[in-house]
């Protein structure tokens, strides 16, 4: 079977409006500004008010997406929702955002790889339009994982942050634009690296649980870095050689927002120069599913994609899982500020 070019056509984006800085976590927490600038390369995040959800903060960028491409929520043939902090375990973010939009009859699911999830939301919005299932597919990244937090665990808290982020997928005009190709993995021996792991069918909530803080984000540090340092550049180099493209031809590298030491290394490793590679980590944080989408939003903005750029993202996080993609951008539609 013959299969459709597919691009991305549009984006869309929201940030809560809240700022919480380095500073105003040491009120509270063992650290400092200084700490977490070097060890992490984060400044302040943006985090939800009480009551807010991840569905809160997904609807209005898929929203923006969706009137960046001049288009309703009816045209909507599929929506794809990442998330490691959805509103609940069910019903899906996806309905609640679908709810949100007015999206009402459209096919919309969850999708859980935790913060790799958006690559793979991606690849799975690829293959429908690609293989003629679906015309316009919406993937969307949303994150409240402030609400996942153990805040007085300084180990997380001071890495993550909430935000969203909505792409639009449509079929391609022609082969000289669109997804060029995708690389998937996931390590099962470290799913004990990073984990929630209360609330589930595992470990149900009880009183122990909560009171042994198990409904909260864990996380070995250390082997995550070495994991993520090593994930991205053999997944990088990958998709690169299957889609017969050299490092050299990338005109912008957009990994995962995690730590500025992580994305550092493994440009260095690749031979990216700083000036090619997009990182807005220092504002925003860790935002889980939503960071790949917020870096295309503001590197199109910036100028830094323009039509015909070849652009590498790649995601990685619990699992543990990775994921690369490969673009040619066309025009990137979004709502001019
Ligand atoms: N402020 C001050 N000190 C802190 C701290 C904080 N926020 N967090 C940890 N520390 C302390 C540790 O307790 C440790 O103290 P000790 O030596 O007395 O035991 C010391 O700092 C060094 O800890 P270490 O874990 O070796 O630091 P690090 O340089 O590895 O940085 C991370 C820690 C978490 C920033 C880093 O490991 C990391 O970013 N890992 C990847 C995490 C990630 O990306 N997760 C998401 C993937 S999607």
């Amino acid at each position: 079977m013959k299969h459709r070019p597919v691009k991305i056509s549009a984006v869309g984006t929201h940030i809560p409006a809240r700022v919480v800085t380095n500073d105003d976590l040491s009120l509270t927490l063992d650290t400092s500004d200084e700490w977490i600038s070097t060890r992490s390369g984060i400044r302040e995040r943006r985090i939800v008010e009480n009551g807010e959800a991840a569905s809160d903060l997904g609807a209005v960028a898929a929203s923006r997406a969706l009137e960046a491409a001049g288009i309703d929520a009816a045209d909507l043939d599929l929506i794809i929702v990442a998330s490691l902090s959805p509103d609940m375990l069910f019903p899906s973010t996806a309905s609640f955002i679908s709810a949100k939009i007015g999206a009402d009859g459209t096919p919309a699911f969850d999708l859980s790889a935790a913060c790799t999830g958006f690559i793979y939301a991606l690849a799975t919005g690829n293959a429908f339009v690609a293989s003629g299932q679906a015309d316009r597919v919406l993937v969307v990244g949303a994150e409240a994982v402030s609400k996942m937090i153990d805040w007085t665990d300084r180990g997380t808290a001071v890495l993550f942050g909430d935000g969203a982020g909505a792409v639009l997928l449509e079929p391609a005009d022609s082969r000289d634009e669109g997804i060029i190709g995708f690389d998937l993995g996931n390590d099962p021996s470290g799913t004990e690296m990073l984990q929630l792991p209360a609330g589930g069918s595992r470990n149900p909530a009880t009183e122990e649980t909560v009171s042994a803080r198990q409904h909260f984000i864990k996380m070995n540090g250390r082997e995550v870095f070495k994991f993520a340092a090593r994930v991205i550049e053999s997944s990088a180099r990958k998709v690169l050689d299957r889609s017969g493209c050299k490092i050299g031809d990338v005109d912008l590298f957009v990994p995962h927002q995690a730590n500025i030491r992580i994305i550092d290394a493994a440009a260095r490793k690749l031979g990216i120069p700083p000036e090619r590679v997009f990182s807005n980590l220092e504002r925003y944080g860790n935002t889980s599913c939503a960071s790949i989408p917020l870096c295309l939003e503001e590197a199109a903005a910036g100028g830094r994609i323009t039509s015909g750029d070849l652009v590498l993202m790649v995601g990685f996080g619990a699992g543990l899982a990775w994921g690369s993609c490969l673009v040619r951008f066309g025009d990137l539609q979004r709502i001019q500020e």
